[in-house]
């Protein structure tokens, strides 16, 4: 179970800032990400957990320092199948309903499924079938992350990055869902990265990483089995 999944020594990431300036977004980060992981990635706003989740999943390449997938394949190997993401900002796919949406995936990865029937499967599981025909400009924002999250679900993807899949639930929705997630991919390897701001998601996980004006630390945290 524990087949590392990424590996990443002394990355950093800056971004410009004005003119011959550059804002050092990630300083010097080691991280590993195993087989069956389910981390908490925490810190303040602007500490720079959506900019590592990007390079961990490699929508996005660290300024200096390395990082590999040893058992996923080459960065342009990552997406339609093997890495999902939930990202932060919306989005869902204005024009296409929300099993569409969820489909997606699948049909993207050519694979011999009843793409529609897999959507509403997991839509089913996340208690969001009523809701399949709607398209994302009628959801709440809370309906819209978790018709995110089945999404990110649907494909069976060896590595989720969730990027504050919570943030717009009220708490026992919060609760429910990451229990749901929890639930599905229990008895799986697949690894769980979710950033939070939220302390009771993270308290649920059994690595925690906390993350400061750029710089990574691994909290200790008694490895457990997640309930
Ligand atoms: N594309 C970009 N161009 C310039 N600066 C960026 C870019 N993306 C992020 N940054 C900067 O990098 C830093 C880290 O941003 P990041 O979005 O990773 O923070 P975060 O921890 O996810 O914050 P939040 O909790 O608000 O989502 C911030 O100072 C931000 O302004
Ligand atoms: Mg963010």
């Amino acid at each position: 179970m524990n087949e590392p999944l990424v590996l990443a020594n002394g990355i950093c990431r800056s971004f410009p800032n004005g003119r011959n300036a550059s804002l050092p977004a990630l300083i010097d980060i080691d991280c590993h990400v195993d087989a069956g992981d389910r981390a908490a990635l925490v810190g303040v706003s602007g500490s720079g957990k959506t900019t590592l989740l990007h390079i961990l999943g490699g929508l996005d390449a660290p300024t200096s320092g390395s990082i590999s997938w040893p058992a996923l394949g080459a960065r342009d190997e990552l997406l339609l199948g093997k890495v999902a993401f939930v990202f932060q900002a919306p989005s869902l796919f204005p024009a296409l309903t929300v099993v569409q949406n969820v489909a997606l995936p699948l049909l993207l990865m050519d694979k011999q499924v009843d793409a529609t029937a897999r959507a509403r499967e997991i839509l089913a599981k996340f208690e969001l079938l009523d809701l399949s025909e709607k398209l994302p400009e009628e959801l709440s924002g809370g309906q819209a992350q978790r018709v995110a999250m089945a999404r990110a679900l649907v494909t069976g993807a060896r590595l989720i990055l969730a990027d504050e899949p919570t943030g717009q639930l009220d708490s026992s929705t919060a609760t429910n869902l990451l229990d749901l997630v929890l639930d599905i991919i229990d008895d799986t390897d697949t690894a769980l990265v979710i950033a939070t701001h939220d302390e009771t998601v993270a308290a649920r996980l059994n690595r925690r990483w906390s993350i400061d004006a750029g710089q990574l630390r691994n909290d200790a945290k008694p490895a457990r089995k997640s309930a």
